[in-house]
């Protein structure tokens, strides 16, 4: 029998008392089409920046596609309907179902009207309709277009929307919305109001309202087929003289994806507002684009040449999406990486012809390699299409963006660009005004490509980087090479089956320097080996040339055949790749297992051989020289070892740096002097020259600090552009010198009033290699400029922390403490971007026992915090695992 229990008593019952509901889990299987489809849709906005009412007028007709239901239930996100009228009834069957609405209609067709009113300036999450800096914007996607009306606020009901809006016109004199503007107007009462109409069937999250008084650049393009195109960028008065930059990325990326992928844009208008309050980088909302003020203005004096290149990237990928995100949206969010992925590859291949391919190759696997590996080896790691999730804004990620460009740029790499054009044509062409699938994409790459991607499919489901063993034998004229591939286990799967990994090789003939012809080979087993005849003596052994897949390769290799690599491979990204290992090699030896000080010395001197060749070779240009110069990251030399000791990778990689800058002290500053008369503009050759000159005083800092300190003030005095001043402040504030502090109050005092600039003067300390980096962090939350309610400065000095190891990982726990204080502090103000901050503490498997118990420590903390939001506690439960 049974004995009753208190639940103090039933160990689980008082679990499940104490247990707070947790938000469920989506999964990807469960997909059905809704039941309802909404052909029409029209909004009307009475704009006011506390009370904003909204009047949403839905035709709505039964899905023939999908199940028959007398429901309608439509997504809600804290709203109260104010009324519901169905065909121009008050309501009475309706019925709130947690935060949505529910609806039964009798009938197959009907028309509903819901009047909703909240208040923007309260947003401060910065999704659905908010205020920022006096203007209103919207942000929807991913689910943000429910905290504005009920709808079904899914990526699969596509609707065409007619948008009026009403706002004061002192306040608001410009008012914006998708598609082309229908109509305009003035009331008697001080207000005005327009219409706007997209005749592009659309799903909510592209939907995007603006209102504001701001000023505009204006241009226009001709499309392929003649058509004029009014382009226009939005921005705050006093910002219109930094517009130039974006408004010229725009042309050349409306040209270039006429020319390359055959894609004409659609719409009699084009517009971008920029925001200085914005989750991300920027969003593609349909002929009205939003954009971070980060993404729109640059100019050469207050915009690095990083800078000027993230706009021209962004802008091309917002642009991009009109056809990859738009023309073709996603069936449901698990099919992200069917729109991201592609865009982001387009993006890319967009910068390399406007930049130069090797560069730019280099910096994206780069990206790649710091932003994504981590991911796929920690307790985050998912498919590039998900399975499940809790929280949508969380699967925003570098999987899902650059390892899915990745994928694509397999298949591209696989066919050719030719017949990569044949398959993207047929997929545009298939599914224009639909919303499709991963395997969509897929499909329609093995019918106009010409593929056969059966196993290939494996890259959409299976989660990891995976591992290629190399080995190399020679025998007699014949070069063997056999290649073990194995993909890891991650939390979401086990088991894991090889997948198809295209390898681009050359071998070189060690006395002649020259290879006979660059090969790809796809390994599609576990083991296979692949014979080369004609080789009198053995080969030097170029492998995965261009980074043609996104795997770690392993190998026993001679330093003395990296060296070999490193200054004579025609492949820049091997080139580039063959410095990295020759030091990636010495520096995780060296902090692992430890060298004896002979060792030490012989690794060093390897790598000096090449780091010489590289500062010397006439043949490279500088923009060249200057990746090649660049040390490992240390996030990337921590990622190499199982389980990393922060401050042992730290200690040997600044040891390096400090010999190789003492060694080579001469010939770098000598180099600094010859760059230094390099004029300012924007082409290649300035650029590298700025480049370089950066990286030698990096060198520099470390061989010869007191001399490296009087040359990076000069350089910061004589710089008549940002790349130059930033450059030598970095170097600077790393420092303990006099001129640190100087330099930083000038630059201070001098863009005090200009927002991007002073977010690089947090990010550049938060980001220092000064010991006391920590203390001067702490120092910056005080600080007047620093407020936690805008994404740009929370980013610039905490994120900018969280990506600094040697400070982030201080051995007392410190960094950590601060990094969770900062979650807990902003998790109620602005969820989607509290969450980004829980994957540097989530990568506690991977650090030495002491720090992880802390990096454990801190999740468990905000993990036992209240009312977490559904971003924060995915992130911090999937991250303590
Ligand atoms: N679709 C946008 C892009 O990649 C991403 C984006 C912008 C976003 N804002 C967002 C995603 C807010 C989630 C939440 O260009
Ligand atoms: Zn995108």
């Amino acid at each position: 029998m049974d004995i009753a229990r208190t639940p103090d008593e039933n160990p689980e019952m008082a679990d499940a008392a104490i247990e707070p509901k947790q938000p469920p889990v989506i999964y990807r299987k469960d997909y059905k089409p809704f039941p309802w489809l909404v052909p029409a849709t029209r909004l009307h906005f009475d704009l006011c920046a506390e009370r904003t009412r909204i009047t949403a007028t839905l035709q709505v007709e039964r899905n023939p596609a999908a199940d028959a239901s007398p429901t309608l239930l439509l997504n809600g996100d804290g709203l109260t309907p104010l009324s519901v009228r169905v065909d121009g009834a008050e309501a009475d069957k309706w019925a709130m179902d947690g935060d949505n609405l529910q609806l039964t209609l009798t009938g197959d067709v009907h028309e509903i009207e819901i009047v909703t009113e909240i208040d923007p300036s309260a947003n401060t999450q910065l999704m659905g309709l908010y205020a920022s800096n006096g203007m209103l914007c919207t942000q929807c996607e991913a689910e943000g277009f429910r905290r504005i009306t009920f709808f079904p606020d899914r990526p699969d009901v596509l609707s065409t929307y007619t948008v009026t809006m009403t706002g004061s016109k002192a306040e608001f004199p410009v008012l914006l919305s998708n598609g082309n503007k229908a109509a305009e107007g003035e009331n008697d009462d001080g207000t005005h109001w327009a219409e706007w109409h997209d005749p592009w069937p659309k799903p909510s999250y592209l939907f995007a309202l603006v209102a504001g008084d701001l000023v505009v650049n204006t241009d226009s393009f001709i499309t392929m087929s003649g058509k004029k195109v009014d382009l226009a960028i939005y921005v705050r008065d006093g910002d219109l003289d930094r517009t130039g930059h974006a408004m010229r990325s725009l042309i050349k990326s409306m040209e270039w994806d006429e020319q390359t992928f055959g894609r004409e844009y659609d719409l009699d208008v084009f517009n971008i507002v920029a925001v200085s309050d914005f989750n991300m980088g920027a969003m593609e909302n349909k002929g009205l684009n939003v954009f971070n003020t980060k993404y729109v203005l640059a100019d050469p004096e207050t915009a690095t040449d990083g800078d000027f290149d993230g706009v021209e990237g962004v802008i091309a990928h917002e642009y991009f999406h009109n056809w990859s995100g738009n023309r073709i949206t996603c069936q449901d969010w698990f099919q992200l990486s069917l729109k991201e992925g592609f865009t982001v590859l387009r993006d890319q291949l967009f910068s390399q012809d406007m930049q130069g391919e090797a560069v730019k190759r280099i910096e994206d696997v780069r990206i790649l390699r710091s932003a994504q590996f981590p991911e796929d080896s920690g307790p985050l790691a998912h498919p590039i299409r998900p399975d499940s999730f809790r929280e949508i804004s969380n699967f925003y990620t570098a999987t899902v963006y650059n390892k899915g460009a990745e994928v694509i740029r397999m298949m591209r790499t696989m066919c050719g660009p030719e017949a990569f054009r044949k398959g993207t044509d047929l997929y545009f062409d298939r599914h224009d005004g639909e919303a499709a699938t991963c395997e969509d994409f897929i499909a329609a790459m093995e019918d106009g490509a010409g593929l056969d991607l059966k196993q290939f499919r494996l890259w959409y489901s299976q989660a990891g980087t995976p591992k290629v063993v190399v080995d190399l034998a020679h025998q007699g004229t014949i070069a063997t090479l056999t290649l073990r591939q194995t993909v890891p286990a991650t939390p979401d799967r086990p088991g894991k089956k090889p997948m198809p990994i295209p390898v681009k090789i050359a071998l070189f003939d060690r006395n002649t320097g020259a290879h006979a012809g660059e090969q790809l080979i796809v390994l599609k087993t576990e083991e296979q080996s692949f014979d080369f005849d004609g080789f009198a003596g053995k080969p030097v052994l170029s492998i995965n040339r261009g980074f043609s897949a996104p795997v770690t390769i392993e190998r026993e290799i001679a330093d003395e055949d990296l060296v070999f690599l490193a200054a004579k491979d025609d492949d820049p990204f091997a080139r580039y790749e063959a410095m990295q290992d020759l030091v990636v090699g010495h520096l995780t030896t060296a902090s692992g297992n430890g060298l004896d000080d002979v060792s030490r010395e012989a690794g060093r001197l390897a790598i000096a051989r090449a780091f010489e060749a590289v500062l010397t070779d006439e043949t490279l240009d500088d923009s060249m020289r200057g990746e090649l110069m660049m040390l490992p990251g240390l996030t990337y030399l921590m990622e190499q070892q199982l389980v990393a000791d922060p401050s042992r990778i730290h200690a040997e990689r600044e040891g390096l740096k400090a010999w190789l800058g003492a060694r080579f002290e001469e010939r770098l500053a000598t180099l600094h002097q010859r760059l230094a008369d390099v004029p300012y503009d924007q082409e290649a050759a300035s650029r590298g020259a700025r480049k370089v000159k950066t990286q030698a005083l990096v060198y520099l800092a470390a061989g010869n600090p007191g001399c490296a300190s009087k040359m990076a003030a000069a350089q910061y005095d004589a710089a008549d552009n940002m790349t130059d001043r930033q450059g030598a402040l970095m170097v600077l504030t790393g420092l303990g010198t006099a001129a640190r502090t100087d330099k930083l109050i000038h630059f201070h005092r001098r863009y005090a009033n200009n927002e991007l600039v002073v977010d690089k003067w947090f990010a550049l300390q938060a980001s220092s290699l000064h010991p006391n980096a920590i203390e001067h962090v702490k120092a910056l939350a005080e600080h007047k400029d620093f407020t936690i309610r805008n994404p740009n400065r929370v980013r610039s000095l905490y994120m900018a922390f969280a990506a600094n190891p040697h400070a982030f990982h201080a051995a007392n726990g410190e960094g950590y403490r601060l990094i969770a204080d900062l979650i807990l502090e902003l998790d109620p103000i602005n969820p989607q971007t509290a969450a980004r901050f829980v994957p540097p503490l989530g990568r506690w498997r991977r650090i030495e026992p002491a720090r992880a118990a802390m990096m454990r420590g801190e999740l468990e903390r905000i993990k036992a915090a209240d009312n977490l939001s559904r971003d924060t506690f995915e992130q911090v439960t999937r991250s303590l695992g």
